[in-house]
């Protein structure tokens, strides 16, 4: 008889489109009740760049991203187990999540080499040479107490062809077993495998297929949004919710770009993270459901209106789009409006697809949302 695991989440579908595999769900967390479809903000130092935790809960935020990767460096994890875990650390008491790490390292640094045992890497702080085994991503992880963690994976990019990418998945598969032996709190603590398998569609479906043998509370889909085509990116999400069990939440993980929210979702997507929304408005960016203010340029230097009319969030209520053109150069507080607003828009759009969901609309809403983004010339 197979072991009964405890997992720290229920996950209660509310209703499921009946055009497409969108799905609305109520995702209870140690930490918080979180509505899906969902987009996780990302706060890579344990802080969101510019934004307090009171903000968050301004704006309604109820999970947020940190990184084992930073986290594990600085402030590292026997301060954060001291300091009674992240939650309590950085003073945010709702939900978190961490990635395991490897993906960073293999992103961010060049030397980065993997084998059977772990992620090799050289240290960015004296460059000795570390290794992350999935035994001590998840002890890190852990330590640092998030509501889900991540198993280490074998991440390639997905424009690697061939042996490699089978090599990976099936590494993949091994390393989550190594994580799950590893897990001290399954209690209070949900960890989620992650899908590989690069653009192969049976790669993907293998993957799925074995990771749904575990008894795991939820799972992620990874290796995507590295520069494929969206006509295969879409093919391999396609494939992968197809095998994965429809009772629990699926994560897709580092997509945030807002029309591909919408596609995702109505793919079958619950979770979604990328920092792309904070760090567009750290560069003067805004989003909007008409597309992308570019701040900076001169058609905003005497344009009185908000970002966007009838935002609810404390920029929009209080500044123009001109002053925060004058400001966007050189001034860090428009940083901090900008991503206020720009996490304001992320959990708007989320938002809306949820209630649609319920509402049996979200067709309606896919139609609504693309008019706005391209309206047709008449
Ligand atoms: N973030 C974005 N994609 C990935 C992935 O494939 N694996 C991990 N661990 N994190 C990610
Ligand atoms: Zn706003």
């Amino acid at each position: 008889m197979a072991m009964q695991r405890t997992h720290a989440l229920s996950f209660k579908i509310l209703a499921e489109c009946s055009t497409t595999k969108a799905r609305a769900s109520l995702m209870k967390l140690p930490h918080a009740t979180v509505d899906t479809p969902v987009f996780m903000p990302v706060g890579t130092q344990g802080t969101l760049k510019g934004l307090v935790p009171d903000q968050l809960r301004e704006l309604d935020c109820r999970i947020i991203l940190g990184n084992t990767y930073h986290l594990g460096h600085r402030p590292g994890p026997e301060l954060l187990e001291k300091a009674g875990g992240l939650h309590e650390f950085m003073q945010w008491d709702r939900a978190l999540l961490t990635d395991s790490g490897g993906f960073q390292m293999v992103s961010l640094l060049k030397l980065a080499e993997i084998t059977e045992e772990g992620v090799k890497f050289q240290s960015p702080h004296d460059s000795s040479e570390m290794m992350l085994t999935p035994e001590h991503s998840i002890h890190i992880q852990n330590k640092i107490g998030a509501d889900i963690i991540m198993q280490l994976d074998d991440v390639v990019h997905s424009c690697v062809t061939g042996p490699r990418v089978e090599e990976a998945m099936h590494r993949t598969i091994r390393w989550l077993d190594r994580c799950m032996k590893a897990h001290g709190r399954p209690h209070d603590q949900n960890l989620f495998p992650i899908v590989q398998g690069g653009l192969y569609p049976e790669l993907r479906k293998k993957c799925a297929e074995e990771l749904t043998k575990r008894d795991v509370p939820g799972f992620a889909i990874g290796g995507l949004s590295g520069g494929e085509s969206k006509d295969e990116f879409w093919k391999i999400v396609n494939i992968s919710t197809d095998y994965l069990p429809k009772e629990k939440p699926r994560y897709l993980m580092g997509v945030g770009f807002a029309v591909d929210l919408v596609v995702c979702v109505a793919l079958g997507c619950d979770m979604f993270d990328c920092v792309f929304p904070t760090r567009t408005a750290r560069f003067g960016n805004a989003l909007t459901p008409t597309g992308t203010l570019i701040l900076h340029r001169p058609e905003f230097a005497e344009d009185f209106q908000p970002i966007e009319k009838g935002c609810p969030c404390s920029t929009c209520k209080n500044y123009t789009r001109a002053y925060l053109h004058g400001i966007v150069e050189n001034e860090p507080v428009s940083c901090s409006l900008l991503t206020i607003h720009n996490v304001a828009y992320q959990l708007r759009l989320m938002r809306a697809m949820h209630q649609s969901i319920v509402e049996d609309a979200f067709p309606e809403f896919i139609q609504d949302f693309f008019d706005k983004l391209y309206p047709s010339a008449d």
